[in-house]
Protein backbone atom coordinates (compact mmCIF):
# COMPACT_ATOMS: atom_id res chain seq x y z
CA UNK A 1 0.00 0.00 0.00
CA UNK A 2 1.52 3.51 -1.12
CA UNK A 3 1.17 5.71 2.47
CA UNK A 4 0.72 9.27 2.86
CA UNK A 5 1.49 11.53 5.18
CA UNK A 6 -1.81 10.83 6.77
CA UNK A 7 -1.16 7.17 7.52
CA UNK A 8 2.58 6.52 7.46
CA UNK A 9 2.80 4.46 10.14
CA UNK A 10 6.83 4.38 11.03
CA UNK A 11 9.98 6.86 10.62
CA UNK A 12 10.48 4.23 7.11
CA UNK A 13 7.43 5.24 5.58
CA UNK A 14 8.22 8.93 5.88
CA UNK A 15 11.94 7.95 4.02
CA UNK A 16 9.67 6.35 1.30
CA UNK A 17 7.12 9.76 1.47
CA UNK A 18 10.37 11.61 0.86
CA UNK A 19 11.69 9.77 -1.91
CA UNK A 20 8.59 9.88 -3.42
CA UNK A 21 8.65 13.94 -2.94
CA UNK A 22 12.19 14.85 -3.50
CA UNK A 23 14.49 14.83 -7.10
CA UNK A 24 17.07 12.01 -6.41
CA UNK A 25 20.25 14.04 -5.94
CA UNK A 26 18.28 15.90 -3.08
CA UNK A 27 16.85 12.38 -1.68
CA UNK A 28 20.81 11.21 -1.87
CA UNK A 29 21.75 14.33 -0.05
CA UNK A 30 19.72 13.74 2.78
CA UNK A 31 19.72 9.79 2.78
CA UNK A 32 23.46 9.14 2.18
CA UNK A 33 26.30 9.19 3.90
CA UNK A 34 30.44 8.62 2.76
CA UNK A 35 31.98 5.90 1.10
CA UNK A 36 30.68 2.75 1.38
CA UNK A 37 28.19 3.96 4.16
CA UNK A 38 29.56 1.88 6.54
CA UNK A 39 29.33 4.30 9.37
CA UNK A 40 25.74 5.23 8.35
CA UNK A 41 24.61 1.62 8.16
CA UNK A 42 26.55 0.65 11.41
CA UNK A 43 24.55 3.64 13.27
CA UNK A 44 21.02 1.84 13.00
CA UNK A 45 22.02 -1.74 12.88
CA UNK A 46 24.13 -1.04 16.55
CA UNK A 47 20.94 -0.62 17.77
CA UNK A 48 19.32 -3.77 16.51
CA UNK A 49 22.04 -5.68 18.30
CA UNK A 50 20.37 -5.20 21.75
CA UNK A 51 17.26 -6.31 23.41
CA UNK A 52 15.22 -5.70 26.57
CA UNK A 53 14.62 -7.94 28.92
CA UNK A 54 11.08 -6.32 30.27
CA UNK A 55 9.90 -6.12 33.57
CA UNK A 56 5.91 -6.10 34.20
CA UNK A 57 3.35 -6.39 36.96
CA UNK A 58 3.84 -2.60 37.60
CA UNK A 59 1.98 0.01 37.02
CA UNK A 60 2.54 2.05 33.99
CA UNK A 61 -0.53 3.85 33.10
CA UNK A 62 0.82 7.16 34.08
CA UNK A 63 4.63 6.87 32.23
CA UNK A 64 6.06 10.01 30.39
CA UNK A 65 9.08 11.17 28.23
CA UNK A 66 9.33 14.48 29.54
CA UNK A 67 13.17 14.85 30.44
CA UNK A 68 15.20 17.64 32.29
CA UNK A 69 18.31 18.94 30.48
CA UNK A 70 20.20 21.96 31.20
CA UNK A 71 17.61 23.33 33.65
CA UNK A 72 14.80 23.30 31.55
CA UNK A 73 11.98 20.01 31.30
CA UNK A 74 11.57 19.40 27.70
CA UNK A 75 8.63 16.61 26.49
CA UNK A 76 10.17 14.14 25.15
CA UNK A 77 14.04 12.86 25.51
CA UNK A 78 14.79 13.36 22.38
CA UNK A 79 15.04 16.65 20.18
CA UNK A 80 16.15 17.79 16.15
CA UNK A 81 19.67 17.77 15.10
CA UNK A 82 21.05 20.47 12.86
CA UNK A 83 20.66 19.64 9.27
CA UNK A 84 22.32 21.98 6.59
CA UNK A 85 20.71 23.00 3.13
CA UNK A 86 17.33 21.71 4.07
CA UNK A 87 15.68 24.87 2.39
CA UNK A 88 16.86 23.01 -0.84
CA UNK A 89 14.38 20.05 0.35
CA UNK A 90 11.39 22.21 1.39
CA UNK A 91 11.64 26.19 1.15
CA UNK A 92 11.15 27.60 5.21
CA UNK A 93 12.19 23.96 6.17
CA UNK A 94 14.32 25.36 9.33
CA UNK A 95 11.03 27.18 10.46
CA UNK A 96 9.07 24.24 10.02
CA UNK A 97 11.28 21.35 11.61
CA UNK A 98 11.88 25.10 14.38
CA UNK A 99 8.16 25.28 14.92
CA UNK A 100 7.11 21.11 14.95
CA UNK A 101 9.79 21.20 17.67
CA UNK A 102 8.11 23.95 19.45
CA UNK A 103 4.66 22.53 18.88
CA UNK A 104 5.91 19.25 20.66
CA UNK A 105 7.89 20.99 23.65
CA UNK A 106 11.57 19.80 22.54
CA UNK A 107 14.86 21.50 21.26
CA UNK A 108 15.18 22.40 17.80
CA UNK A 109 19.24 23.11 16.49
CA UNK A 110 19.60 25.32 13.70
CA UNK A 111 22.02 24.21 11.87
CA UNK A 112 25.23 26.78 11.06
CA UNK A 113 24.43 26.46 7.04
CA UNK A 114 20.94 26.60 7.52
CA UNK A 115 18.63 28.78 5.00
CA UNK A 116 17.10 30.57 7.61
CA UNK A 117 18.92 33.28 9.72
CA UNK A 118 19.44 32.63 13.40
CA UNK A 119 18.03 36.22 13.92
CA UNK A 120 14.84 35.15 12.11
CA UNK A 121 14.59 32.10 13.77
CA UNK A 122 14.38 33.34 17.28
CA UNK A 123 12.58 36.11 16.52
CA UNK A 124 9.80 34.00 16.10
CA UNK A 125 9.60 32.97 20.18
CA UNK A 126 11.28 29.76 19.61
CA UNK A 127 12.83 29.85 22.81
CA UNK A 128 14.19 25.90 22.63
CA UNK A 129 16.26 26.66 19.41
CA UNK A 130 19.90 26.12 20.06
CA UNK A 131 22.11 27.05 17.20
CA UNK A 132 25.11 24.67 15.89
CA UNK A 133 28.34 26.70 14.96
CA UNK A 134 30.82 25.57 11.87
CA UNK A 135 34.18 27.54 13.07
CA UNK A 136 35.49 29.62 10.40
CA UNK A 137 38.79 29.84 8.67
CA UNK A 138 38.75 33.83 9.50
CA UNK A 139 37.92 33.40 13.10
CA UNK A 140 36.26 36.76 13.58
CA UNK A 141 33.01 35.53 11.74
CA UNK A 142 32.62 32.53 13.83
CA UNK A 143 33.16 35.03 16.98
CA UNK A 144 30.34 37.32 15.39
CA UNK A 145 27.82 34.78 14.97
CA UNK A 146 28.82 33.85 18.59
CA UNK A 147 27.88 37.24 19.46
CA UNK A 148 24.91 37.28 17.44
CA UNK A 149 23.15 34.44 18.94
CA UNK A 150 24.03 36.41 22.46
CA UNK A 151 21.93 39.35 21.72
CA UNK A 152 18.67 37.95 20.03
CA UNK A 153 18.78 35.03 23.67
CA UNK A 154 19.80 31.66 21.97
CA UNK A 155 21.25 30.00 25.12
CA UNK A 156 22.90 26.87 23.79
CA UNK A 157 25.41 26.84 21.51
CA UNK A 158 26.64 23.52 19.71
CA UNK A 159 30.00 23.74 18.04
CA UNK A 160 30.38 20.83 15.41
CA UNK A 161 34.30 19.49 15.84
CA UNK A 162 33.80 16.59 13.58
CA UNK A 163 34.73 18.25 9.93
CA UNK A 164 38.16 18.41 9.89
CA UNK A 165 37.94 18.00 6.05
CA UNK A 166 35.69 17.59 3.58
CA UNK A 167 33.78 14.11 2.59
CA UNK A 168 33.78 11.79 0.33
CA UNK A 169 29.44 11.69 -0.75
CA UNK A 170 29.83 9.25 -3.56
CA UNK A 171 26.06 9.63 -4.11
CA UNK A 172 26.13 13.65 -4.25
CA UNK A 173 29.46 13.32 -6.23
CA UNK A 174 27.53 10.72 -8.82
CA UNK A 175 24.36 13.15 -8.91
CA UNK A 176 26.91 16.03 -9.34
CA UNK A 177 25.16 17.63 -6.61
CA UNK A 178 27.75 20.05 -4.61
CA UNK A 179 28.65 23.43 -4.43
CA UNK A 180 30.15 24.63 -7.01
CA UNK A 181 26.29 23.44 -8.43
CA UNK A 182 27.40 23.21 -12.11
CA UNK A 183 23.89 22.57 -14.98
CA UNK A 184 23.70 18.60 -15.19
CA UNK A 185 21.41 17.48 -17.15
CA UNK A 186 20.04 14.44 -15.15
CA UNK A 187 19.48 17.19 -12.30
CA UNK A 188 17.27 19.14 -14.62
CA UNK A 189 15.22 15.75 -15.32
CA UNK A 190 14.89 14.56 -11.91
CA UNK A 191 13.54 18.04 -11.04
CA UNK A 192 11.07 18.13 -14.08
CA UNK A 193 9.79 14.91 -12.80
CA UNK A 194 8.96 15.97 -9.39
CA UNK A 195 6.87 18.66 -10.27
CA UNK A 196 5.17 19.39 -6.89
CA UNK A 197 8.60 20.05 -5.52
CA UNK A 198 10.07 22.35 -8.60
CA UNK A 199 6.97 24.97 -8.13
CA UNK A 200 7.63 25.33 -4.57
CA UNK A 201 11.67 25.84 -5.61
CA UNK A 202 10.74 28.17 -8.28
CA UNK A 203 7.90 30.04 -6.30
CA UNK A 204 10.84 30.57 -3.41
CA UNK A 205 13.02 32.44 -6.01
CA UNK A 206 15.76 29.09 -6.87
CA UNK A 207 18.39 28.52 -4.93
CA UNK A 208 17.97 29.41 -1.05
CA UNK A 209 20.37 31.47 0.88
CA UNK A 210 22.93 30.51 3.45
CA UNK A 211 21.49 33.26 5.44
CA UNK A 212 23.60 33.49 8.35
CA UNK A 213 26.48 33.67 6.23
CA UNK A 214 25.44 36.50 4.10
CA UNK A 215 26.66 39.39 5.80
CA UNK A 216 30.18 38.19 5.58
CA UNK A 217 29.55 37.49 1.76
CA UNK A 218 28.72 41.18 1.11
CA UNK A 219 25.14 41.78 1.07
CA UNK A 220 25.00 42.25 -3.06
CA UNK A 221 25.76 38.50 -3.07
CA UNK A 222 23.74 35.93 -4.83
CA UNK A 223 22.84 32.54 -3.67
CA UNK A 224 25.34 30.77 -5.21
CA UNK A 225 28.33 33.79 -4.60
CA UNK A 226 27.39 33.30 -0.46
CA UNK A 227 27.56 29.34 -0.81
CA UNK A 228 30.92 29.42 -2.72
CA UNK A 229 32.01 32.03 0.18
CA UNK A 230 31.49 29.13 2.81
CA UNK A 231 33.37 27.35 1.13
CA UNK A 232 36.36 29.34 1.28
CA UNK A 233 35.76 29.07 4.60
CA UNK A 234 34.57 25.83 6.04
CA UNK A 235 35.79 23.47 7.00
CA UNK A 236 38.34 25.25 9.00
CA UNK A 237 40.65 23.84 11.55
CA UNK A 238 39.10 24.03 14.67
CA UNK A 239 41.43 22.89 17.98
CA UNK A 240 41.07 23.21 21.60
CA UNK A 241 42.44 26.66 21.21
CA UNK A 242 39.21 27.76 19.68
CA UNK A 243 37.42 26.23 22.01
CA UNK A 244 39.31 28.01 24.90
CA UNK A 245 37.88 31.02 23.34
CA UNK A 246 34.33 30.26 22.41
CA UNK A 247 34.23 29.11 25.88
CA UNK A 248 35.48 32.74 26.99
CA UNK A 249 33.19 33.93 24.66
CA UNK A 250 30.07 32.24 24.95
CA UNK A 251 28.35 32.87 28.34
CA UNK A 252 25.36 30.13 27.89
CA UNK A 253 25.25 26.37 27.06
CA UNK A 254 28.68 25.37 25.22
CA UNK A 255 28.25 21.89 23.62
CA UNK A 256 30.36 19.94 21.33
CA UNK A 257 29.02 17.70 18.86
CA UNK A 258 30.72 14.98 17.52
CA UNK A 259 33.07 13.47 20.11
CA UNK A 260 33.55 10.06 19.94
CA UNK A 261 36.90 9.61 21.32
CA UNK A 262 37.01 9.18 25.35
CA UNK A 263 39.93 11.22 25.91
CA UNK A 264 38.55 13.95 23.98
CA UNK A 265 35.46 13.74 26.08
CA UNK A 266 37.43 13.64 29.24
CA UNK A 267 39.04 16.69 27.36
CA UNK A 268 35.78 18.52 26.98
CA UNK A 269 35.09 18.61 30.78
CA UNK A 270 38.51 20.09 30.97
CA UNK A 271 37.82 22.81 29.09
CA UNK A 272 34.65 23.71 31.10
CA UNK A 273 32.15 22.42 28.24
CA UNK A 274 28.56 22.13 29.91
CA UNK A 275 27.63 18.81 27.27
CA UNK A 276 28.84 16.76 24.68
CA UNK A 277 26.95 15.17 21.45
CA UNK A 278 28.32 12.05 20.59
CA UNK A 279 27.83 12.08 16.95
CA UNK A 280 29.66 10.45 13.61
CA UNK A 281 28.28 13.37 12.09
CA UNK A 282 25.56 10.51 10.53
CA UNK A 283 28.12 8.59 9.13
CA UNK A 284 28.55 11.51 6.56
CA UNK A 285 32.35 11.95 7.25
CA UNK A 286 34.42 8.96 8.09
CA UNK A 287 32.82 5.84 6.70
CA UNK A 288 35.03 3.35 9.13
CA UNK A 289 34.24 5.27 12.44
CA UNK A 290 32.50 3.51 15.60
CA UNK A 291 28.73 3.71 15.45
CA UNK A 292 27.60 6.38 17.85
CA UNK A 293 25.90 3.90 20.28
CA UNK A 294 29.27 2.11 20.62
CA UNK A 295 31.04 5.62 21.35
CA UNK A 296 28.40 6.59 23.77
CA UNK A 297 29.07 4.11 26.03
CA UNK A 298 32.71 4.65 26.38
CA UNK A 299 32.07 8.47 26.80
CA UNK A 300 30.11 8.01 29.11
CA UNK A 301 31.75 5.23 31.14
CA UNK A 302 35.20 7.77 30.86
CA UNK A 303 33.17 11.05 31.80
CA UNK A 304 30.70 9.81 34.60
CA UNK A 305 28.26 11.98 35.60
CA UNK A 306 30.74 15.09 34.94
CA UNK A 307 28.31 16.48 32.50
CA UNK A 308 25.26 15.43 30.37
CA UNK A 309 25.97 13.18 27.56
CA UNK A 310 24.11 13.12 24.39
CA UNK A 311 23.96 11.39 21.03
CA UNK A 312 22.47 11.33 17.56
CA UNK A 313 23.31 8.84 14.97
CA UNK A 314 20.70 5.90 13.83
CA UNK A 315 17.39 6.13 15.32
CA UNK A 316 14.69 5.78 13.66
CA UNK A 317 12.50 3.83 16.60
CA UNK A 318 11.21 5.03 19.62
CA UNK A 319 13.08 1.43 21.40
CA UNK A 320 16.44 3.64 20.16
CA UNK A 321 15.34 6.01 21.95
CA UNK A 322 15.39 4.05 25.28
CA UNK A 323 18.23 1.95 24.02
CA UNK A 324 20.15 5.07 23.95
CA UNK A 325 18.81 5.72 27.35
CA UNK A 326 19.23 2.70 28.99
CA UNK A 327 23.41 2.82 27.73
CA UNK A 328 23.41 6.67 29.35
CA UNK A 329 22.42 9.18 27.19
CA UNK A 330 21.46 11.66 28.70
CA UNK A 331 19.17 13.12 25.80
CA UNK A 332 19.54 11.98 22.14
CA UNK A 333 19.06 13.56 18.80
CA UNK A 334 17.73 12.72 15.38
CA UNK A 335 18.59 14.24 11.89
CA UNK A 336 17.33 12.12 9.38
CA UNK A 337 13.84 11.12 10.63
CA UNK A 338 12.19 14.87 11.09
CA UNK A 339 13.98 15.75 7.83
CA UNK A 340 12.22 12.90 6.17
CA UNK A 341 8.88 13.95 7.71
CA UNK A 342 9.90 18.08 6.86
CA UNK A 343 10.63 17.09 2.77
CA UNK A 344 7.27 14.78 2.48
CA UNK A 345 4.91 17.04 4.34
CA UNK A 346 7.00 20.28 5.66
CA UNK A 347 5.83 20.98 9.26
CA UNK A 348 2.96 18.72 9.31
CA UNK A 349 5.52 15.93 8.42
CA UNK A 350 7.89 16.99 10.55
CA UNK A 351 5.53 16.50 13.38
CA UNK A 352 4.61 13.35 12.44
CA UNK A 353 8.32 12.13 12.58
CA UNK A 354 7.97 13.71 16.40
CA UNK A 355 4.90 11.98 16.96
CA UNK A 356 5.96 8.52 15.67
CA UNK A 357 9.06 8.56 18.09
CA UNK A 358 7.13 10.14 21.16
CA UNK A 359 4.14 7.18 20.40
CA UNK A 360 7.11 4.17 19.89
CA UNK A 361 8.59 5.17 22.83
CA UNK A 362 6.08 5.83 25.51
CA UNK A 363 5.08 2.26 24.18
CA UNK A 364 8.49 1.11 24.96
CA UNK A 365 8.50 2.66 28.41
CA UNK A 366 5.39 1.15 29.27
CA UNK A 367 6.36 -2.20 28.07
CA UNK A 368 9.91 -2.38 30.03
CA UNK A 369 7.91 -1.22 33.09
CA UNK A 370 9.03 2.19 34.10
CA UNK A 371 7.39 5.49 33.89
CA UNK A 372 9.87 7.84 33.61
CA UNK A 373 13.08 7.96 31.16
CA UNK A 374 15.06 8.47 34.14
CA UNK A 375 14.37 4.50 35.16
CA UNK A 376 16.15 3.22 32.10
CA UNK A 377 19.30 1.31 32.81
CA UNK A 378 21.38 -1.36 31.50
CA UNK A 379 19.56 -3.55 33.82
CA UNK A 380 16.86 -3.84 31.78
CA UNK A 381 18.87 -5.20 28.95
CA UNK A 382 19.83 -8.63 27.63
CA UNK A 383 22.97 -9.22 29.67
CA UNK A 384 25.37 -9.35 26.42
CA UNK A 385 24.52 -5.98 26.05
CA UNK A 386 25.86 -5.22 29.44
CA UNK A 387 29.65 -4.76 29.79
CA UNK A 388 29.95 -0.95 29.25
CA UNK A 389 34.16 -1.01 28.68
CA UNK A 390 36.02 -2.33 26.34
CA UNK A 391 34.34 -1.39 23.15
CA UNK A 392 36.80 1.37 22.34
CA UNK A 393 39.64 2.42 23.90
CA UNK A 394 39.25 3.53 27.80
C1 LIG B 1 21.12 16.23 5.26
C2 LIG B 1 21.93 16.37 6.51
C3 LIG B 1 22.54 17.58 6.79
C4 LIG B 1 23.30 17.72 7.95
N1 LIG B 1 23.85 18.95 8.26
C5 LIG B 1 24.50 19.12 9.43
C6 LIG B 1 24.94 20.42 9.82
O1 LIG B 1 24.71 21.41 9.14
N2 LIG B 1 25.61 20.51 10.99
C7 LIG B 1 25.87 19.43 11.80
O2 LIG B 1 26.51 19.59 12.85
N3 LIG B 1 25.44 18.20 11.46
C8 LIG B 1 24.74 18.03 10.32
N4 LIG B 1 24.25 16.79 9.99
C9 LIG B 1 24.41 15.68 10.95
C10 LIG B 1 23.24 15.66 11.95
O3 LIG B 1 23.26 16.77 12.80
C11 LIG B 1 23.25 14.41 12.81
O4 LIG B 1 24.52 14.28 13.41
C12 LIG B 1 22.94 13.14 12.03
O5 LIG B 1 21.97 13.39 11.04
C13 LIG B 1 22.41 12.08 12.99
O6 LIG B 1 22.17 10.88 12.31
P1 LIG B 1 20.71 10.42 11.82
O7 LIG B 1 20.44 11.19 10.57
O8 LIG B 1 20.89 8.98 11.60
O9 LIG B 1 19.73 10.77 12.92
C14 LIG B 1 23.48 16.62 8.83
C15 LIG B 1 22.85 15.41 8.54
C16 LIG B 1 22.07 15.27 7.41
C17 LIG B 1 21.39 13.98 7.14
Amino acid sequence: MRRSLETALSIADLRSLARRTLPRFLYDYLDGGVEDETGLNRNVDAFAQHAFVPRYLRDVEEARGTTKLFGRTYEQPFGIAPTGFAGLLRPGADLMLARAAAGRGIPFILSGVSNTSLEDACHHGLRQTWLQLYPSKDKSIALDVIDRAARVGIDHLVVTVDIPVGSKRERDLRNGFGLPWKHNSRATMEALLHPGWLLRFLNNGGLPFFEDWRPYAGRQASPMQVANFVRTQSPAQVTWTDIKEFRRRWGGKLILKGIMHPDDARQAVGHGVDGIIVSNHGGRQLDRAASSLTALRAVRAAVGSALPVMMDGGVRRGADVALALCFGASFVFVGRPTLYGVAAGGKKGATKAIDILADELLRVLRQVGVREVGELDTSLLLASSRPEVGLLPS
